[in-house]
């Protein structure tokens, strides 16, 4: 079974000058470009801690220093795939390529490496306002009908689950979204297991979907398209602050 790591890191109100220079030296020249020119603050510590650790957890499976990992992002925002490297003590054998995925929030970040394509999606619940209306335009029928069905926190949480699955596959397949609304359906089992169809078959494709809940009121989902010896690791906070 070849586990599929997801770390998380709970975002520090403050980071020491020192930290945030070394974390700084980390990224690339277009990734510096990119956080310079963010205008909130917030959003510039959301994407520096992000591709820091990202780039930190590259570095400790490519086992290479984090600033010579080859990461490169599509029209600067798509994470794209990780050649893999000669691994020291194996002779010439080669691994990769690596599929990582980002999300933030305010407090939260989350980052997944896997060796097929993965997407990883994190939300507070409760900040959507319309929810109806947003899951009529944005769900699967069946799935807007089971929301809109709902009241209270209980359509909060099935709203935000939903959404989150929803981000975790666009991000893994890259599956243009007007395809998405009617041609993919999730259901949620009582034991929150995660059921999947695609144009209205059991998918042929093998999927996995997980569902966690990293921080009180926040929900995330990961994606992953690969064998089902590829299991979902356990999540673990990351200190690197
Ligand atoms: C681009 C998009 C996936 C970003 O998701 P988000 O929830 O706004 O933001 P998150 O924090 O979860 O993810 C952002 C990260 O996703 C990554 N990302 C951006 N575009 C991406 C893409 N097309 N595919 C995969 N990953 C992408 C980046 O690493 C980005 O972080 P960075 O800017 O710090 O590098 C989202 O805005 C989007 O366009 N979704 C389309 C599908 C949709 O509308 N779904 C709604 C629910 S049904």
């Amino acid at each position: 079974m070849q586990p599929i790591p997801l770390w998380t890191l709970q975002i520090p109100d403050t980071i020491a000058g020192a930290r945030q220079k070394e974390l700084y030296s980390l990224l690339s020249p277009a990734e510096q470009k990119r956080h310079d020119a963010m205008e909130s603050f917030t959003r510039q510590k959301e994407y520096l801690l992000s591709h820091a650790l990202a780039r930190l957890k590259i570095a400790e499976v490519l086992k290479m220093p984090p600033a010579d990992v080859p990461l490169l992002f599509e029209d600067n925002t798509k994470p794209s795939p990780i050649p893999g490297s000669l691994v020291p003590g194996h002779g010439s054998l080669v691994t990769g390529p690596w599929h990582l995925s980002l999300s933030h929030t305010h407090l939260l970040i989350a980052c997944a490496l896997a060796p097929c394509p993965v997407g990883v999606d994190v939300e507070p619940v409760g900040r959507t306002k319309h929810i109806d209306d947003v899951a009529r335009r944005m769900f699967h029928p069946t799935e807007a009908d089971e929301v809109c069905a709902l009241i209270g926190d209980e359509k909060k949480l099935r709203f935000t689950q939903y959404w989150v699955l929803r981000e975790a596959f666009y991000k893994a397949s890259g599956m243009p979204l007007t395809d998405m609304i009617k041609g993919i359906v999730f259901n949620i089992d009582d034991d929150e297991k995660v059921q999947f169809t695609i144009n209205h078959q059991p998918s042929t494709i093998p999927w996995q979907f997980s569902l966690t809940s990293p921080l009180p009121d926040h929900i995330m989902a990961l994606a992953v398209q690969g064998p089902l010896s590829h299991t979902i690791k356990d999540i673990q906070l990351t200190e690197i602050v």
